[in-house]
Protein backbone atom coordinates (compact mmCIF):
# COMPACT_ATOMS: atom_id res chain seq x y z
CA UNK A 1 0.00 0.00 0.00
CA UNK A 2 1.40 3.54 -0.73
CA UNK A 3 1.65 6.21 1.51
CA UNK A 4 -1.67 7.85 0.38
CA UNK A 5 -3.87 5.15 0.67
CA UNK A 6 -2.55 3.80 4.47
CA UNK A 7 -3.21 7.82 5.49
CA UNK A 8 -6.68 7.44 3.90
CA UNK A 9 -7.70 4.10 5.54
CA UNK A 10 -5.94 4.93 9.12
CA UNK A 11 -7.86 7.97 9.00
CA UNK A 12 -4.19 10.39 9.31
CA UNK A 13 -1.94 12.64 6.66
CA UNK A 14 1.14 11.23 4.68
CA UNK A 15 2.90 14.27 6.61
CA UNK A 16 2.21 12.36 10.18
CA UNK A 17 3.51 9.01 8.50
CA UNK A 18 6.51 10.50 6.92
CA UNK A 19 7.17 12.33 10.96
CA UNK A 20 7.36 8.72 12.16
CA UNK A 21 9.11 7.84 9.38
CA UNK A 22 11.78 10.68 10.63
CA UNK A 23 12.01 9.58 14.16
CA UNK A 24 12.78 6.11 13.41
CA UNK A 25 9.29 4.45 14.43
CA UNK A 26 8.56 2.79 11.43
CA UNK A 27 11.06 1.94 8.66
CA UNK A 28 8.57 1.19 5.08
CA UNK A 29 10.19 -0.62 2.41
CA UNK A 30 11.08 2.12 -0.84
CA UNK A 31 10.26 0.73 -4.21
CA UNK A 32 14.06 0.35 -5.89
CA UNK A 33 12.85 2.34 -9.61
CA UNK A 34 10.95 5.32 -7.85
CA UNK A 35 11.62 5.00 -4.06
CA UNK A 36 7.71 5.42 -3.40
CA UNK A 37 7.03 3.95 0.56
CA UNK A 38 5.62 0.75 0.57
CA UNK A 39 3.85 -0.27 3.06
CA UNK A 40 3.37 -3.96 4.34
CA UNK A 41 0.81 -5.15 6.28
CA UNK A 42 2.72 -5.56 9.35
CA UNK A 43 3.80 -1.64 9.12
CA UNK A 44 0.30 -0.96 8.49
CA UNK A 45 -0.26 -2.64 12.09
CA UNK A 46 2.49 -1.08 13.20
CA UNK A 47 1.76 2.30 12.27
CA UNK A 48 -1.91 1.96 13.65
CA UNK A 49 -0.33 1.16 16.70
CA UNK A 50 1.70 4.52 17.11
CA UNK A 51 -1.54 6.38 15.81
CA UNK A 52 -3.37 4.42 19.03
CA UNK A 53 -0.77 5.14 21.46
CA UNK A 54 -0.63 8.99 20.26
CA UNK A 55 -4.14 9.63 20.76
CA UNK A 56 -4.05 8.58 24.39
CA UNK A 57 -0.89 11.12 24.72
CA UNK A 58 2.37 8.27 24.89
CA UNK A 59 5.13 10.87 24.02
CA UNK A 60 7.03 9.53 20.43
CA UNK A 61 10.08 8.39 22.86
CA UNK A 62 8.08 6.34 25.36
CA UNK A 63 6.70 4.95 21.85
CA UNK A 64 9.79 4.46 20.32
CA UNK A 65 10.90 2.43 23.35
CA UNK A 66 8.27 0.14 23.11
CA UNK A 67 8.12 -0.92 19.47
CA UNK A 68 12.44 -1.38 20.18
CA UNK A 69 12.19 -3.85 22.72
CA UNK A 70 10.70 -7.00 22.49
CA UNK A 71 9.53 -7.64 26.14
CA UNK A 72 8.40 -4.63 26.81
CA UNK A 73 4.43 -4.43 27.51
CA UNK A 74 2.34 -2.30 26.00
CA UNK A 75 -0.38 -2.33 28.83
CA UNK A 76 2.88 -1.04 31.72
CA UNK A 77 3.36 1.88 28.97
CA UNK A 78 -0.62 2.47 29.20
CA UNK A 79 -0.79 2.37 33.00
CA UNK A 80 1.57 4.51 33.36
CA UNK A 81 0.38 7.04 30.79
CA UNK A 82 -2.77 6.63 32.73
CA UNK A 83 -1.24 8.04 35.90
CA UNK A 84 -0.24 10.70 34.00
CA UNK A 85 -3.74 11.79 32.61
CA UNK A 86 -4.90 11.47 35.90
CA UNK A 87 -2.73 13.79 37.43
CA UNK A 88 -3.47 16.42 34.13
CA UNK A 89 -7.21 16.29 34.56
CA UNK A 90 -6.68 16.84 38.55
CA UNK A 91 -4.67 20.07 37.73
CA UNK A 92 -7.57 21.14 35.57
CA UNK A 93 -10.08 20.84 37.63
CA UNK A 94 -8.47 22.09 40.43
CA UNK A 95 -7.82 25.17 38.05
CA UNK A 96 -10.94 25.56 36.81
CA UNK A 97 -12.50 25.20 40.67
CA UNK A 98 -10.21 28.38 41.17
CA UNK A 99 -11.05 30.10 38.19
CA UNK A 100 -15.10 29.90 39.09
CA UNK A 101 -14.42 31.42 42.58
CA UNK A 102 -12.21 34.03 41.17
CA UNK A 103 -14.65 35.19 38.54
CA UNK A 104 -17.32 35.01 41.68
CA UNK A 105 -15.14 37.23 43.80
CA UNK A 106 -14.04 39.83 40.37
CA UNK A 107 -18.10 39.60 39.60
CA UNK A 108 -18.44 41.66 43.54
CA UNK A 109 -16.13 44.65 42.00
CA UNK A 110 -13.87 46.75 44.02
CA UNK A 111 -11.10 45.90 46.23
CA UNK A 112 -10.81 42.23 45.07
CA UNK A 113 -6.75 41.90 44.14
CA UNK A 114 -5.82 40.50 47.40
CA UNK A 115 -8.45 37.82 47.30
CA UNK A 116 -7.62 37.03 43.29
CA UNK A 117 -4.15 36.73 44.79
CA UNK A 118 -5.19 34.44 48.09
CA UNK A 119 -7.18 31.73 46.00
CA UNK A 120 -3.86 31.76 43.73
CA UNK A 121 -1.74 30.95 46.37
CA UNK A 122 -3.62 28.57 47.26
CA UNK A 123 -4.10 27.00 44.30
CA UNK A 124 -0.09 27.20 43.89
CA UNK A 125 0.18 25.43 47.30
CA UNK A 126 -2.52 22.79 46.37
CA UNK A 127 -0.53 21.82 42.83
CA UNK A 128 2.80 21.46 44.67
CA UNK A 129 1.09 18.94 46.99
CA UNK A 130 -0.08 16.64 44.33
CA UNK A 131 3.45 16.82 42.62
CA UNK A 132 5.99 16.79 44.93
CA UNK A 133 4.66 13.58 47.43
CA UNK A 134 8.46 11.39 46.42
CA UNK A 135 8.93 7.67 47.64
CA UNK A 136 11.59 8.38 49.77
CA UNK A 137 11.27 4.70 51.53
CA UNK A 138 12.00 3.41 47.63
CA UNK A 139 9.18 0.72 47.64
CA UNK A 140 10.94 -0.35 44.03
CA UNK A 141 13.69 -1.81 46.19
CA UNK A 142 11.21 -3.45 48.77
CA UNK A 143 8.83 -5.35 46.46
CA UNK A 144 10.40 -8.81 46.40
CA UNK A 145 11.29 -9.06 49.98
CA UNK A 146 8.42 -7.57 50.95
CA UNK A 147 5.91 -10.64 52.06
CA UNK A 148 9.14 -12.10 53.62
CA UNK A 149 9.65 -8.79 55.70
CA UNK A 150 6.51 -8.65 57.28
CA UNK A 151 6.80 -11.82 59.07
CA UNK A 152 9.92 -11.03 61.01
CA UNK A 153 9.75 -11.35 64.41
CA UNK A 154 11.80 -10.27 67.61
CA UNK A 155 12.55 -6.84 67.24
CA UNK A 156 12.45 -4.78 69.71
CA UNK A 157 9.85 -2.44 67.86
CA UNK A 158 7.47 -4.34 65.25
CA UNK A 159 5.40 -2.36 63.42
CA UNK A 160 3.56 -5.44 61.50
CA UNK A 161 2.84 -6.54 64.91
CA UNK A 162 -1.47 -7.29 64.72
CA UNK A 163 -1.19 -6.81 60.88
CA UNK A 164 -2.77 -10.46 60.67
CA UNK A 165 -5.68 -9.11 62.60
CA UNK A 166 -5.92 -5.75 61.39
CA UNK A 167 -6.28 -7.27 57.77
CA UNK A 168 -8.98 -9.41 59.02
CA UNK A 169 -10.87 -6.81 61.03
CA UNK A 170 -11.30 -4.28 57.31
CA UNK A 171 -12.35 -7.27 55.79
CA UNK A 172 -15.09 -8.31 58.62
CA UNK A 173 -16.10 -5.01 58.43
CA UNK A 174 -16.77 -3.71 55.45
CA UNK A 175 -20.74 -4.58 53.77
CA UNK A 176 -19.25 -6.48 50.36
CA UNK A 177 -22.45 -6.96 47.98
CA UNK A 178 -21.41 -9.36 45.58
CA UNK A 179 -20.01 -7.35 42.58
CA UNK A 180 -19.10 -4.55 44.14
CA UNK A 181 -16.03 -2.29 42.61
CA UNK A 182 -12.74 -2.24 45.69
CA UNK A 183 -10.42 0.16 45.34
CA UNK A 184 -7.42 -0.30 47.56
CA UNK A 185 -5.09 2.27 47.81
CA UNK A 186 -1.45 1.18 48.56
CA UNK A 187 -2.22 -2.32 47.85
CA UNK A 188 1.74 -2.86 47.51
CA UNK A 189 1.61 -6.93 46.92
CA UNK A 190 -2.04 -7.39 47.81
CA UNK A 191 -2.16 -8.76 50.40
CA UNK A 192 -5.49 -6.87 51.59
CA UNK A 193 -7.38 -6.16 48.40
CA UNK A 194 -7.15 -10.02 47.50
CA UNK A 195 -9.38 -11.01 50.56
CA UNK A 196 -11.85 -9.35 48.81
CA UNK A 197 -12.22 -11.23 45.45
CA UNK A 198 -13.28 -14.47 47.26
CA UNK A 199 -16.27 -12.90 48.53
CA UNK A 200 -17.32 -11.95 44.96
CA UNK A 201 -15.87 -7.97 44.56
CA UNK A 202 -13.77 -6.71 41.33
CA UNK A 203 -10.84 -5.15 43.02
CA UNK A 204 -8.67 -2.26 41.40
CA UNK A 205 -5.17 -1.65 43.43
CA UNK A 206 -3.11 1.73 42.71
CA UNK A 207 0.23 1.47 44.16
CA UNK A 208 2.91 4.30 43.10
CA UNK A 209 5.29 1.69 42.62
CA UNK A 210 5.79 -0.45 39.85
CA UNK A 211 7.31 -3.08 40.97
CA UNK A 212 5.40 -3.57 43.93
CA UNK A 213 1.76 -3.52 41.35
CA UNK A 214 4.47 -6.28 39.56
CA UNK A 215 4.51 -8.52 42.35
CA UNK A 216 0.59 -7.68 43.17
CA UNK A 217 -0.46 -8.53 39.55
CA UNK A 218 1.90 -11.82 39.76
CA UNK A 219 0.01 -13.62 42.87
CA UNK A 220 -3.23 -12.17 42.56
CA UNK A 221 -4.00 -12.19 38.58
CA UNK A 222 -7.69 -10.82 39.28
CA UNK A 223 -6.72 -7.66 40.44
CA UNK A 224 -6.29 -4.88 37.90
CA UNK A 225 -3.45 -3.23 38.79
CA UNK A 226 -3.10 0.58 38.44
CA UNK A 227 -0.51 3.22 39.21
CA UNK A 228 -1.38 6.03 41.05
CA UNK A 229 -1.05 7.76 44.07
CA UNK A 230 -2.91 8.90 46.84
CA UNK A 231 -3.22 12.21 46.02
CA UNK A 232 -4.32 11.73 41.92
CA UNK A 233 -6.58 8.57 41.95
CA UNK A 234 -7.00 6.80 38.49
CA UNK A 235 -10.21 6.39 38.94
CA UNK A 236 -13.46 8.34 37.53
CA UNK A 237 -15.45 10.29 40.30
CA UNK A 238 -17.76 8.16 42.33
CA UNK A 239 -16.83 5.01 40.54
CA UNK A 240 -15.90 2.66 43.21
CA UNK A 241 -18.29 1.54 46.28
CA UNK A 242 -15.59 0.68 48.93
CA UNK A 243 -12.21 1.78 49.67
CA UNK A 244 -9.48 0.28 51.72
CA UNK A 245 -6.07 0.70 52.42
CA UNK A 246 -3.73 -0.65 55.12
CA UNK A 247 -0.03 0.23 56.25
CA UNK A 248 0.06 3.03 53.35
CA UNK A 249 -1.23 6.24 54.33
CA UNK A 250 1.29 6.99 57.05
CA UNK A 251 4.12 7.34 54.09
CA UNK A 252 2.03 10.82 53.64
CA UNK A 253 2.39 13.91 56.22
CA UNK A 254 -1.00 15.05 57.67
CA UNK A 255 -1.69 18.26 55.09
CA UNK A 256 -1.11 15.31 52.33
CA UNK A 257 -3.76 12.87 54.46
CA UNK A 258 -6.11 15.55 54.41
CA UNK A 259 -6.14 16.08 50.44
CA UNK A 260 -5.81 11.82 50.13
CA UNK A 261 -9.17 11.89 52.26
CA UNK A 262 -10.77 14.33 49.59
CA UNK A 263 -9.85 12.44 46.40
CA UNK A 264 -11.46 8.84 48.13
CA UNK A 265 -14.61 11.08 48.69
CA UNK A 266 -13.87 12.11 44.98
CA UNK A 267 -14.07 8.79 43.63
CA UNK A 268 -16.83 7.13 46.20
CA UNK A 269 -19.88 6.74 46.03
CA UNK A 270 -23.08 7.59 47.52
CA UNK A 271 -23.01 5.45 50.71
CA UNK A 272 -20.09 3.87 50.15
CA UNK A 273 -17.48 2.94 52.50
CA UNK A 274 -13.78 3.55 53.90
CA UNK A 275 -11.74 1.48 55.79
CA UNK A 276 -7.90 2.44 56.52
CA UNK A 277 -6.03 -0.01 59.29
CA UNK A 278 -2.61 2.22 59.45
CA UNK A 279 0.19 3.01 61.53
CA UNK A 280 -1.44 5.96 63.77
CA UNK A 281 -1.98 7.31 66.93
CA UNK A 282 -4.97 8.56 68.88
CA UNK A 283 -4.24 12.32 69.01
CA UNK A 284 -1.42 14.47 69.93
CA UNK A 285 -1.31 13.49 73.41
CA UNK A 286 -1.54 10.19 72.82
CA UNK A 287 1.27 10.65 70.46
CA UNK A 288 3.50 12.43 72.90
CA UNK A 289 3.07 9.60 75.33
CA UNK A 290 3.91 6.67 73.48
CA UNK A 291 7.08 8.41 72.46
CA UNK A 292 7.80 9.65 75.71
CA UNK A 293 7.90 5.57 76.70
CA UNK A 294 10.27 4.39 74.14
CA UNK A 295 12.67 7.25 75.60
CA UNK A 296 12.45 5.89 78.80
CA UNK A 297 12.87 2.30 77.31
CA UNK A 298 15.49 3.86 75.28
CA UNK A 299 14.24 1.65 72.59
CA UNK A 300 15.87 4.03 69.44
CA UNK A 301 14.56 1.63 67.12
CA UNK A 302 11.14 2.86 68.11
CA UNK A 303 11.93 6.27 67.97
CA UNK A 304 13.75 5.62 64.60
CA UNK A 305 10.76 4.34 62.81
CA UNK A 306 8.05 6.49 63.66
CA UNK A 307 10.38 9.40 62.87
CA UNK A 308 10.91 8.06 59.70
CA UNK A 309 7.26 7.99 58.56
CA UNK A 310 4.48 9.84 59.32
CA UNK A 311 2.18 7.78 61.33
CA UNK A 312 -1.78 10.16 61.57
CA UNK A 313 -3.35 11.82 64.41
CA UNK A 314 -6.68 9.24 64.12
CA UNK A 315 -8.01 12.59 65.59
CA UNK A 316 -7.55 14.86 62.44
CA UNK A 317 -8.58 12.11 60.39
CA UNK A 318 -11.88 11.81 62.12
CA UNK A 319 -12.52 15.13 62.29
CA UNK A 320 -12.67 15.56 58.51
CA UNK A 321 -14.84 12.97 57.83
CA UNK A 322 -17.75 13.86 60.16
CA UNK A 323 -17.18 17.24 58.55
CA UNK A 324 -17.61 15.63 55.32
CA UNK A 325 -20.94 13.91 56.00
CA UNK A 326 -19.38 10.31 56.86
CA UNK A 327 -20.50 7.98 59.62
CA UNK A 328 -17.39 6.68 61.51
CA UNK A 329 -16.39 4.34 63.63
CA UNK A 330 -12.76 3.57 64.94
CA UNK A 331 -11.13 0.42 66.59
CA UNK A 332 -7.79 0.68 68.14
CA UNK A 333 -5.65 -2.85 67.74
CA UNK A 334 -2.27 -1.56 69.51
CA UNK A 335 -0.56 1.57 71.05
CA UNK A 336 0.26 2.38 66.95
CA UNK A 337 -1.90 0.84 65.16
CA UNK A 338 -5.31 1.44 64.81
CA UNK A 339 -8.81 1.66 62.12
CA UNK A 340 -11.03 3.76 60.75
CA UNK A 341 -14.24 2.93 59.41
CA UNK A 342 -16.42 5.85 57.48
CA UNK A 343 -19.49 5.38 55.82
CA UNK A 344 -20.51 8.05 53.18
CA UNK A 345 -24.07 10.24 53.59
CA UNK A 346 -26.07 11.25 50.65
CA UNK A 347 -26.39 15.27 51.84
CA UNK A 348 -28.77 15.96 54.22
CA UNK A 349 -29.95 12.72 54.48
CA UNK A 350 -29.65 12.26 58.28
C1 LIG B 1 4.08 -0.86 53.69
S1 LIG B 1 3.40 -1.14 52.10
C2 LIG B 1 1.77 -1.77 52.47
C3 LIG B 1 1.25 -2.64 51.39
C4 LIG B 1 -0.11 -3.30 51.65
N1 LIG B 1 -1.18 -2.35 51.67
C5 LIG B 1 -0.09 -4.12 52.90
O1 LIG B 1 -0.88 -3.85 53.82
O2 LIG B 1 0.70 -5.06 52.98
C6 LIG B 1 3.05 0.51 51.58
C7 LIG B 1 2.58 0.59 50.13
O3 LIG B 1 2.00 1.86 49.94
C8 LIG B 1 2.47 2.39 48.73
N2 LIG B 1 2.43 3.85 48.85
C9 LIG B 1 3.10 4.63 49.73
N3 LIG B 1 2.80 5.92 49.52
C10 LIG B 1 1.93 5.95 48.49
C11 LIG B 1 1.29 7.00 47.77
N4 LIG B 1 1.48 8.28 48.09
N5 LIG B 1 0.46 6.66 46.77
C12 LIG B 1 0.27 5.36 46.42
N6 LIG B 1 0.88 4.34 47.03
C13 LIG B 1 1.69 4.63 48.06
C14 LIG B 1 3.89 1.87 48.60
O4 LIG B 1 4.37 1.93 47.28
C15 LIG B 1 3.73 0.47 49.13
O5 LIG B 1 3.39 -0.44 48.13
Amino acid sequence: MYIKEVAKKLETSTRTIRYYEEKGLITPAKEENNQYRFFNDEDLIRLSTILSLREVGLPVEAIHSLLKDKDMRVDDYLNVQRGVLYEQWLELKDMIQTLDLMTERAGKGDSVTNDLFGLAKQLKTLKAMRKNWQDKWNFDSQAHDYDQSIKMHGYKFNVHQDYETALNKVVDTIQLNSGDLFLDIGIGTGNLGSRFIESGAKVIGVDQSEEMLAVCKEKHPEIETRKGHFLALPVMNMQVDAIVSSYALHHLTDDEKLLALEEMDRVLKRHGEICIADLMFLNEEHRQHIMQSFREEGNVEAIGAIEDEYYADRSQLVDWLEKHDYTVETHQFNSILSMIYARKHVENER
